[in-house]
């Protein structure tokens, strides 16, 4: 039994961070819709971003339902702001914004979402798993998107797209970009591996 419970209280606390990261989520799609306001951007930005919007609030929806199930709720623990700091570091410029929330941190979780997915099934958790594969297959199309605004920044500014990247996610990433890397799910995003595999090395 207190196994059982130990379990549980973990699998509560996976949840929890989930729901937080995507909450934080939801709030930085809207805040690149309204904060780079000194970009003259197609609509199709826009409409992008709502859709990113939107399917991180369906991100949230589908964990907060997970964490009803076990009898627990988003706010029941505490929660890191690792995000926001991103987004407050990225403020100043959308390049900046775009080289690290999508490009470093949305792509992160494509690097380790199929672990967790794997030990959900293992431990027989399939629902979890599902929501997981969900959030797994929106986030490829998130990190999409943030590719496509990025080459249309760079393109806009005469900058190369590669060393542009890196450069933005030195100067405005504090953590490491470090492999394992999803290379199937960051090319079926249209990442390819030239831009961050120069960077992970040390
Ligand atoms: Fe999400
Ligand atoms: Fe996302």
């Amino acid at each position: 039994m207190p196994k059982r419970r130990a379990s549980g209280a973990k699998r509560v606390a996976l949840l929890h961070a989930l729901a937080h990261i995507e909450l934080n989520a939801i709030d930085l799609a809207w805040d690149i819709i309204a904060r780079f306001t000194n970009e003259a951007l197609p609509h199709a930005f826009y409409e992008d971003w709502v859709t990113v919007a939107d399917e991180e609030a369906k991100h949230h929806g589908l964990l907060a339902e997970r964490l009803a199930s076990l009898g627990a709720a988003y706010g029941d623990l505490p929660a890191h702001d690792g995000l926001w700091q991103a987004a407050e570091a990225t403020a100043h410029d959308l390049l900046a914004r775009l080289a690290v929330v999508p490009l470093v941190l949305e792509a992160r979780g494509l690097d380790v979402t199929p672990a967790m997915i794997a030990k959900c099934e293992s431990a027989g958790e399939t629902h979890n798993a599902e929501v997981l594969r969900v959030i797994y297959e929106d986030e490829i199309g998130h990190v999409a998107i943030g590719k496509r605004w990025f080459d249309f920044l760079c393109q806009r500014r005469g900058l190369e797209p590669v060393a542009t990247w890196q450069t933005q996610v030195r100067c405005h990433f504090k953590g490491i970009v470090k492999p394992p890397f999803n290379t199937n799910a960051r090319d079926a995003a249209g990442f390819p591996s030239s831009y961050y595999e120069g960077l992970s090395v040390p």
